[in-house]
């Protein structure tokens, strides 16, 4: 008998988001019903790789794991190699995965698990750019009112762009995918940078993730150190955003979270400011409330949460 949130991670490893699909297989509050890859930080071929040696990191060969989109639906692909590393989980120096790779495409599998399960109990973590789901969503509409929730990382507001001025990277590169998703109606938990740019990997952090003493805490630690050196030039700042994480930590323990439900908006006609997240956060128009809006955590409690869990993997 399985216990925990019925949930499928939508992902482009990532090595935060590596960290986010560790969270999630450590914790008996998650039963994980399938990981899908999708492009983004680096392309198809490297995410969905990349998915299957995190799941051999957690000593779970069993998880399946589905190939999406390689592609957004509308615009050519940006991926994000200068932060991720050409691999896109540089750091370690992981094997080649054990865990198979499912014939059936992602966007399939999200059709059939919707379909097959309980209405209103599966829940989607996308933290990567949302291709697949809002494939998933164009292909099947009968799906939409079945999705119990979407908690995402993306979007910004008062932290403005990373990859351009105006846009964070998930839904710069596929805006449109975007649109779809905040239009569904699903309920929406977004985790933009503004909350995870409080999520930071400090020299403090990382360490005890090394001092488990696992493979798994070693192996993210070389991760986490590889990762930061990007954005610490860039911030100036001790450590990295542990962006991905939030939406599964969020899962566990809400109450380490603060934020509002507010009105979200995707661009997607200006080049200026394509992919961003209007979020009208003092509420000065009368557009529906389509997602609720994180803007707050504790941090500590956060990573907190993370040691002790990854703690219970090999
Ligand atoms: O902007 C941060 C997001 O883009 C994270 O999900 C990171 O993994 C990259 O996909
Ligand atoms: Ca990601």
């Amino acid at each position: 008998m399985t216990t925990g949130q019925s949930l499928i991670i939508d992902t482009d490893p990532g090595q935060d988001d590596a960290v986010a699909i560790l969270l999630a297989l450590a914790s008996p509050e998650i039963h994980l019903l399938g990981i899908t890859a999708v492009a983004g930080n680096v392309p198809l071929a490297l995410t969905e790789v990349n998915v299957r040696k995190v799941c051999d990191l957690a000593g779970r060969t069993d998880i399946p794991v589905f190939a999406g989109l390689d592609r957004p639906l509308v615009r050519p692909l940006i991926t994000a190699e200068h932060v991720h590393g050409k691999t896109g989980l540089d750091g370690p120096d992981l094997p080649d995965p054990q865990t198979p790779l499912q014939d059936q495409h992602a966007v399939d599998f999200m059709i059939e698990t919707l379909r097959r399960e309980p209405a209103g109990s599966v829940t989607i973590a996308p933290v990567g750019p949302l291709s697949n789901v809002a494939m998933a969503m164009q292909m099947a509409p009968d799906i939409i009112p079945r999705i119990k929730q979407i908690v995402l990382m993306g979007g910004a507001y008062f932290e403005v762009g990373n990859i351009t001025p105006a846009a964070e990277f998930n839904i710069h590169v596929d805006p449109h995918a975007a649109a779809v998703v905040f239009a569904s109606g699903v309920p929406i938990t977004m985790m933009p940078l503004d909350v995870t740019h409080k999520a930071l990997t400090s020299t403090d952090r990382v360490a005890a993730l090394r001092n488990i003493g696992n493979r798994t805490g070693a192996a993210i630690a070389d991760m986490l150190e590889f990762f930061e050196r990007f954005d610490e030039a860039k911030y100036g700042s001790d450590g990295a955003p542990l962006h991905d994480p939030c939406t599964i930590a969020w899962l566990i323990d809400p109450k380490m979270f603060v934020g509002r439900h507010c009105n979200v908006e995707i661009e997607t006609s200006s080049e200026l400011t394509m992919g961003m997240t209007v979020i009208d956060w003092w509420r000065v128009t009368n557009r529906p409330e389509n997602a609720l809006v994180m803007g707050d955590l504790d941090a500590d409690r956060f990573f907190a949460l993370i040691t002790e869990r990854l703690a219970r993997l090999p």
